[in-house]
């Protein structure tokens, strides 16, 4: 599926959406006004954020569905509002099978005119997005051509066509990592998840080095080995490096991404159930790919460097077991309590080879890590334990723009004690209290005091229902954010 941004007239398209303002329910067009009047008297639509509303109407030759659909009050308008009327109208278009469609952009003065379409564009691709390569029988998908502009405007321009580009570009981010979460754990593993990364960085502009399990022993990656080596497929370092601002190369932003292809939990073995959406344990490693392809399309001026350790976590003569004693590429040596702690072992040495390796002066990571932060937070709000106030107040910024939610929790020193280890420096797990907190301050103590950023994304990189803007499976969280982080430094 792609959409296609053809110049489509209120007149020439298949189905007309309308945004309308619940304190502003009229469009210049005299006959559409006619029958939103209709409507609205009939209470079948309001405006009210949600609502949606549908008709048809004749043209000179043909007909023409109109999808309403409400933004709510003009003082409560927010881009949200904006993505959630988007996602409801094209979903609804296009399950009628409607394929020419044009996206009239509502008239507000609460926002401006190229944040609106930005907006429309991402939202209207996410909300088309679906994941059915391996549906047989599902008949090919038909390609959208979409418009987003307003009657009666003849040419777009440049600053809109520009908003376009930008809102279209996010969301095909977004949708590789979707892509690399739902594809199964038979087709993604670490040597096709370091494939697609070179892919997406040869496409998009950012440079890829991909190291094997030769070199990850050289490094002494005991941790992250340690995780790998009970599965035969071998472990992969994959190494993202974009530099858009040369002048200034010693200042890099770091992000690196859990890249569990799969977690069976190991020797501690997780229960059927909760083993069944475990190909998505690498969903921060999608992230940062993602991001890292918008980024480096944008040519954004900024220099970020990312790294995934991606291996699975499995069964064997190989693996290791609950009880070892390992070390890491830091140093510090850890007693395993759980093998189904395994990300944290991964992250620690990746984050220990991007700060020593690569030289990066801040650390952002991101990691489907604990069931926990599902149960503090459920599926739409991702964890954030931080070492440095300024640096959360400025990932807050970005998402409360973008619409990823983010909830900080408490990183007091009291519970650095449920990590402490009466064998080795650290033990894996904490247990089962506050166990993301314990998770994040896990791999704070490899940060070596630089401004770090964890972000726990278990529960918002994947979902378990279809919604306004996407589907049942990968979320693509948090990749509107990093990008936004990023674009807000390249000012
Ligand atoms: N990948 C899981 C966390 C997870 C759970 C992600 C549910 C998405 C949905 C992680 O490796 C894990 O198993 N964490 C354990 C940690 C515990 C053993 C300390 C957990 O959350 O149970
Ligand atoms: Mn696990
Ligand atoms: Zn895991």
């Amino acid at each position: 599926m792609s959409i296609n941004y053809r110049n489509l007239t209120c007149s020439t398209a298949d189905a007309l959406v309308i945004y309308l303002l619940e304190d502003n329910l009229a469009v210049s067009n005299e006959e559409l006004n006619k029958n939103i009047k209709f409507a609205e008297e009939r209470e079948l639509f309001k405006g009210k954020n949600g609502e949606i509303y549908r008709f048809t109407r004749a043209l000179d030759n043909t007909i023409q569905t109109v999808v309403l659909v409400g933004l709510g009050k003009e003082e409560n308008l927010t881009l949200d509002n904006v993505r959630e009327a988007t996602g409801k109208g094209v979903k609804k278009v296009k399950a009628l099978g409607l394929k020419n469609i044009f996206l009239r952009v509502p008239h507000t003065e609460k926002i401006n005119l190229e944040e609106l379409i930005k907006t429309m564009a991402t939202s209207a691709e996410l909300a088309s997005y679906t994941f059915n390569k391996y549906k047989t029988s599902e008949m090919e998908e038909k390609e959208l051509n979409i418009s987003i502009s307003r009657c009666g405007i003849k040419e777009a321009t440049k600053e809109i066509e520009e908003a376009i580009n930008e809102g279209v570009e996010v969301a095909k981010g977004i949708i590789i990592a979707r892509n690399l979460v739902n594809e199964p754990s038979n087709v993604i593993y670490p040597e096709t998840l370091a494939e697609e990364a070179i892919k997406v960085g040869k496409e998009s502009g950012f440079e890829v080095e991909v190291h094997g399990v030769d070199k990850i022993k050289a490094l002494k990656m005991e941790a992250f080995y340690n995780v790998a080596k009970g599965s035969s497929k071998e472990p992969k370092l994959i190494v993202m490096r974009y530099f858009g601002d040369k002048d200034n190369k010693d200042n890099v932003l770091g992000l690196v991404g859990k890249g569990l292809t799969y977690d069976s939990g190991g020797y501690s073995i997780k229960p059927t159930d909760s083993m069944l959406d475990m190909k998505s344990d690498m969903g921060g490693a999608a992230s940062v790919i993602g991001a890292m392809s918008i980024i480096a399309k944008r040519g954004l001026k900024l220099n970020v460097i990312a790294v995934v350790a991606a291996c699975e976590n499995l069964i064997s003569g190989e693996a290791y077991k609950p009880g070892e004693v390992i070390g890491t590429m830091a140093g510090k040596t850890i007693e395993v309590v759980n093998t189904d702690a395994e990300g944290r072992l991964t992250l620690v040495d990746a984050v220990h080879y991007i700060i020593t390796e690569e030289k990066v002066n801040e650390v952002i990571d991101l990691a489907t890590l604990t069931g926990a932060a599902l149960v503090a937070l459920g599926e739409t709000t991702t964890a954030v334990v931080t070492n440095n106030q300024n640096f959360f107040e400025e990932l807050k910024s970005a998402s409360e723009y973008t619409g990823d939610k983010m909830w900080q929790l408490p990183a007091f020193d009291d519970y650095k004690k449920l990590i402490k280890s009466d064998i080795a420096d650290l033990k894996n797990s904490g247990g089962r209290f506050a166990g993301t907190i314990t998770a994040g301050l896990f791999i704070e103590a490899f940060v070596q005091d630089k401004p770090w950023l964890h972000l726990d994304i278990a529960g918002t990189a994947w979902t378990s229902k279809n919604s306004d803007l996407g589907v049942k499976g990968g979320t693509g969280a948090p990749v509107h954010t990093l990008y936004e982080l990023a674009k807000r430094r390249s000012k």
